[in-house]
């Protein structure tokens, strides 16, 4: 399947697409996780990406469209895959159904996360992601087996830069902004799908999976 998962900060997007990701047999591709790799390797997109991240405003277009179509030509994407916080903006939009008609292929569904802003300034002040395979915990809500160490992978859990509570708020506008218009971008296209993101975690995905009539959980 080819998905687009949105969804406001801190709703549960790399939670819920690491879970779908594993089941459907689809790669993620995280254009957040991707920036974050490319800041700690310290590799020029890292430095361009770094000063937008740390504030909670968006990389530029033409940068993100560009890593993104290079992404979606790499050959583990023939068979589909899940875009986790790509795109968020509506010229981020139009280039994806341009890269799409390209390559001859249409979306199937965009899942669209809701949750309200007091969970998820909750949420994001104790989230905490591993160092090595980026997986999200979070302190209370879904801790690791030992504080402080991946689950998956046995690698250090840290905090992110921008879950303060300040750029959570950047972070939040920008969303509402910016990103919140193609919630009618894509109803427009029938592809949308309503996910109350604001239940328990495998309560989240197993909607996500009647939304796609394909069981997840
Ligand atoms: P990105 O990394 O995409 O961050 P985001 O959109 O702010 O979303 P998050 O990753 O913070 O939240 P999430 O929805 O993945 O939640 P999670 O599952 O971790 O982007 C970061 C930055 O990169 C942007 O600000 C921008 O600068 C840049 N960028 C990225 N994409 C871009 C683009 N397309 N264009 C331009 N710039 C771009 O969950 C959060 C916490 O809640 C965790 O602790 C988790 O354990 C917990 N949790 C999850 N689900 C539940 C639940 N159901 N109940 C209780 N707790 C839960
Ligand atoms: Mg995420
Ligand atoms: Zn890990």
């Amino acid at each position: 399947m080819r998905l687009i998962l949105m969804g406001p900060p801190g709703s549960g997007k790399g939670t819920q697409a690491a879970f779908i990701s594993r089941e459907l047999e689809i790669p993620h591709i995280s254009t957040g996780d991707m920036f974050r790799k490319a800041i700690s390797d310290s590799t020029p997109l890292g430095s361009k990406a770094k000063e937008y991240l740390d504030s909670g405003r968006l990389v530029p277009d033409e940068i993100t469209i560009g890593i993104v179509k290079e992404r979606l030509a790499e050959s583990d994407c023939r068979q589909g895959f899940l875009l986790d916080g790509f795109p968020r903006t509506v010229a981020q939009a139009e280039a994806l159904d341009e890269i799409l008609k390209g390559m001859n292929i249409e979306l199937d569904a965009v899942i669209d996360i809701q949750v309200p802003r007091e969970e998820i300034l909750k949420r994001l002040t104790g989230r905490r992601m591993c160092r090595e395979c980026g997986a999200s915990y979070h302190v209370v809500f879904s801790p690791p087996a030992e504080a402080g160490c991946c689950d998956k992978c046995g690698g250090e859990l840290y905090q992110r830069q921008d879950d303060t509570e300040e750029t959570i708020n950047k972070r939040l506008d920008v969303y509402h902004e910016q990103t919140q218009p193609l919630v009618d971008y894509y109803a427009r296209q029938g592809l949308l799908k309503n996910i109350n993101g604001n239940q328990e975690i495998q309560q989240v995905l197993k909607d996500i999976g009647e939304s796609l009539g394909r069981s997840l959980v």
